[in-house]
């Protein structure tokens, strides 16, 4: 599974803590895909870089189906009716706090918050996304966000859940590809205590019971206790995200001639494979794609 930065600028604007992905207009977005589907990739994600001037407190701009990410899904698609499209859910882009909901008194509004993601959730689904991946961590969103769809008929699009996501500094990349470090504060009354472990399994619980189709857990190496816990645990397809910093560290190490690229990225894929992971989100996945094809 490829994760894809997009933004409404044109042309293709490398990430410097990430050599090798860029943020992609809608056009390069095309370009890229093609090229992934040709490696072999049959998933993709969309992350958007928002024009800081649609940013509101409330973050409308995540509804808004003329919008750049139901564009890109549009356009994607029409061209690539096979390809699976997964949406991020959340808040953080559109937010002027910058946070994954709304903000009052400095703290995160939970049920105002919900609200506005089953929004976002039905925009993405009427433009066509295949998989809808709520990354907020806010209680009670995987139940509400599935009424929300049933209700609109989208009985068929999947939800994704960010079940265990912890507060982690291997996402600091990310926020720079995408501009969205918290302005104010930090994200940890909402997202996991990476000390706890059981927490993950009560989340997961509560995500099934709710209607999750498929659990996440992020980042993923420094969390494959917390994949293989909940591998034991439920039936459901479970994915795990090699995010951004894991992903910097891997690529910073090779491109010095530190590490051997080609082995340390596949014997971490393994890893994550091995505690327990249908699905893997990783940066690395075009590259991933070839070394494996090569290799069969
Ligand atoms: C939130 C979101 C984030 C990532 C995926 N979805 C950023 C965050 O939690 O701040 C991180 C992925 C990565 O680091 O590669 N919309």
């Amino acid at each position: 599974m490829l994760p894809l930065f997009v933004h409404d600028v044109d042309g293709k604007v490398p990430i410097e803590s990430m050599p090798g992905c860029f943020r992609l207009s809608l056009d390069e977005m095309m370009t890229e895909v093609a090229g992934a589907i040709s490696d072999g990739i049959r998933a993709i994600e969309i992350f958007p870089a928002i024009e800081d001037t649609l940013k509101t407190s409330l973050g409308e701009e995540c509804y808004n189906q003329e919008g750049l990410v139901p564009r890109a899904i549009q356009r994607l698609k029409t061209r690539f009716p096979d390809l699976t499209v997964v949406t991020d859910v959340a808040l953080d882009p559109y937010s002027s706090d910058r946070h994954y909901g709304v903000v009052k008194d400095g703290k995160i509004l939970n049920d105002e918050t919900v609200h506005i993601l089953c929004k976002q959730a039905v925009c993405h689904a009427r433009a066509g996304a295949d998989i809808i991946a709520p990354s907020d961590m806010m209680d009670g969103r995987i139940g509400a966000i599935r009424a929300a769809l049933d209700k609109e008929g989208f009985c068929d699009v999947l939800l994704l859940s960010y079940t265990a996501k912890y507060a982690s500094g291997f996402y600091g990349p990310f926020r720079e590809a995408l501009c969205s470090a918290p302005k104010f504060g930090n994200k940890k009354t909402y997202q996991m205590d990476p000390a706890n472990s059981r927490e993950a399994l009560r989340e997961a619980d509560l995500d099934e019971e709710e209607g999750a189709d498929i659990m996440m857990v992020k980042p993923a190496m420094p969390y494959l206790d917390v994949l293989s816990k909940l591998r034991g645990r439920s039936t459901l397809p479970l994915a795990a995200y090699q995010v951004s910093g894991e992903y910097a560290m891997l690529k910073a190490a090779s491109l010095r001639g530190w590490l051997d690229e080609k082995s340390v990225v596949m014997e971490s894929l393994l890893s994550i494979r091995r505690a327990g992971a249908d699905l893997i989100f990783t940066y690395f996945a075009r590259q991933a794609a070839r070394w494996l094809a090569e290799s069969s």
